[in-house]
Order: C-alpha cells, then structure tokens, then sequence
C-alpha cells in the first residue's frame, strides 16, 4: 500500500516523531509512505516531500532523529482552499493520481472533519491522529502536543511567579485553549495559581473581587490567574478591565503566552504518545480500518469514529476543578 502522512492546523510538538512512528512502522511492514507537505494544501497540490535519496517517498533514514525536534518538518496549514467542493474535488483527484490508498492526518478536530468531508468522495482509507496541544478531543486521554504545552506554559507561569512576589502583584495569564480550559488547568494546578478561568465552567467576575479581597485579607502577596484564551467572558486583557472596574484589591499585569506553547523539544509524553500513536495509525490501516482516529485510554491504544471526536464535548474532569479549588483556597 502507498499511505500518504500530513500535519494540519496549529502545529503540535511530537507531530515529527508521529510522523517518524508512520514512516518506520509502514516500511518495516512493506507499505510505502508518501509525505505530504503543507497540510490540506499539500494534498490539494500535490507537494510531497522529497527525501535525498528515496525521492517521492520516505526512507527509514529520512526520519533519522524526528521525535525530538519540534514544529512539524512537513509544514502545516489551514487550508481555506480545501474548505470549497473545489479544493476538495482537486484533492482527491491528486490523490488518485498519485496512488495513494490511505492517509494517515495528524491534527485536531479542523484537521478530522476535513478527514470526513475528503471520505465522501475519496474511497481511500484515512486514519487519524491527534495532534493539537489543546488536548480538547474526544477518543483519547491526551493528544500529541498538550504535554509540552503545559511544560512550557509551567515554565514561564514560575518564572512570572518570581516578579510578582517581588512587587506584590497579580498577573493575569493567557494560555491557549481556543475552546479548552485543559492547558489552564494543567498549568494552574502545575504552578499553584490562585485562580483559572476556562470556557467550561462560568467565569463569575464578582466572585472573583470577593475571593481577591478574602485573600489579600489572609496576606497573600502575589496572585497568579490562569486565563484559557477561549474563557466565555474574554480574554486577559478583557478580564483585567472587569477586576479594575469591579475594584480589584491588587496592582495587576497580564501576560499572553501565545504561540511560544506551540514551540520546543516534544516532552518525553509526547514522544512516547505520538510513536504509539504513529504506530497504530499504520496498524489500523493494514487491518482495514477506516474514518477512524487513534487515541490511548489509560493502557490502550484505541480507535473511535471520525463522527464522535468531532461530536463529542470533552469536559475538564471534576477531580481536577476540584483540586484546583481546594489547593487554592
Ligand atoms: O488549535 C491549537 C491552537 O494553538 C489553539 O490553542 C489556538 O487558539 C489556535 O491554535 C491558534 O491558531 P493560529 O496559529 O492559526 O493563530
């Protein structure tokens, strides 16, 4: 079989060792693996990767050190081209001409529902992965990118930490999380943060000043609040107009941390998770699975329709909420 591999949407550390995890996995079988460069794009035009000496398709060594680099070695993008009939119509012809049988994407939830519009008129297999920091898929306990993300968000959250002890202060801190409080939570139980404000549980601005003011009362000189980007009431910046206007009792400053939790080395997590991943993907396709996503739950590695990733809501477990609170408080 010839099995065609790309990343889609915002790149996530440890697609590259998922893209390695194909690469060996589907060679060492007897399949072939094509590269496809640029996402959706990539499959639209056509543009694989080329490797020195293998040319269209990948070599075993062309991979060599993959799983820790971070960024995506085969480029990403969200491809507008492919959301038309058209895009999708060039798509499918190109892979047809190409003769490739399946497709391994690695992305979240964009990246899968293109995975279902490409099935209805492309015949081939496609088996996912899940590859977005924002660890907001259903299917799998994690997905290839959170752990690094929340490494790095932690990281910087410490640091931020120092400087307001110093000057008695509150930061405000935007993680990502376009509909996901999980990197926030993740970060904030991490970091012993005061306070975390995430799209699934309501942001309550008055109760926020009651348990400022009660905290500054008990002494507490430096605030950390962990705001997911996504949270219903707004963004940082939003959020700290609505403390000062409400009479928030800190001086307060607020920190985007942005595109820099998409970067870096893939964690150990990561690593592990995105080569099992990898492997299973390729596993699945020998044994004639289709419209599936991998994804690892406690010990297994598992395999779920297309349609209830994209249609399941995945919730921030209570335990976690709960934990946050108490060591908080
Ligand atoms: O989906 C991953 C993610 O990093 C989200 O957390 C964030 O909202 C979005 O991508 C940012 O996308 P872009 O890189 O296209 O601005």
């Amino acid at each position: 079989m010839r099995i065609g591999v790309f990343c889609s949407g915002g790149d996530a550390p440890g697609m590259n060792a998922c893209v390695r995890a194909v690469v060996r996995t589907a060679i060492s079988e007897g399949h072939e693996v094509v590269g496809i460069n640029r996402g959706y794009d990539g499959v639209i035009d056509g543009d694989f990767y080329q490797s020195c000496n293998e040319g269209m398709t990948m070599g075993l060594r062309s991979v060599s050190g993959w799983s820790k680099e971070g960024g995506a070695f085969l480029r990403s993008s969200r491809s507008s081209r492919f959301r038309t009939p058209e895009g999708r119509q060039q798509a499918a012809q190109t892979l047809q001409a190409n003769q490739i049988d399946a497709l391994i994407p690695i992305g979240g939830d964009g990246t899968l529902t293109g995975a279902i519009e490409l099935a209805k008129i492309w015949d081939g297999q496609i088996v996912g992965c899940p590859g977005t920091i924002d660890n907001d898929l259903c299917g799998t306990d994690f997905t290839i990118g959170f752990s690094t993300a929340v490494q790095t968000a932690t990281d910087a959250i410490d640091k931020i930490r120092d400087t307001a002890e110093s000057h008695e202060r509150m930061f405000l801190i935007e993680v990502m999380g376009r509909h996901s409080g999980y990197i926030a939570v993740h970060a904030a139980i991490a970091c012993g943060a005061e306070i975390a404000a995430i799209p699934e549980t309501p942001t309550d601005i008055s109760g926020i000043i009651d348990y400022l003011k009660l905290l500054k009362i008990r002494g507490k000189d430096s605030i950390m609040m962990i705001v997911a980007e996504g949270d219903e009431v707004g963004d940082a910046a939003t959020i700290n107009r609505m403390l000062a206007e409400n009479g928030c009792p800190f001086s307060t400053r607020t920190v985007v941390l942005g595109h820099l939790q998409r970067g870096g080395s893939p964690s150990p997590e990561d690593r592990l998770r995105a080569t099992q991943m990898g492997l299973a993907a390729v596993r699945a396709i020998h044994d004639g699975q289709n419209g599936v996503m991998i994804g690892i739950k406690g010990e297994d590695t598992i395999a779920t329709p297309f349609l209830e990733v994209i249609n399941g809501k995945r919730a921030i477990p209570d335990h976690l909420l709960h934990l946050l609170d108490t060591m908080a408080n």
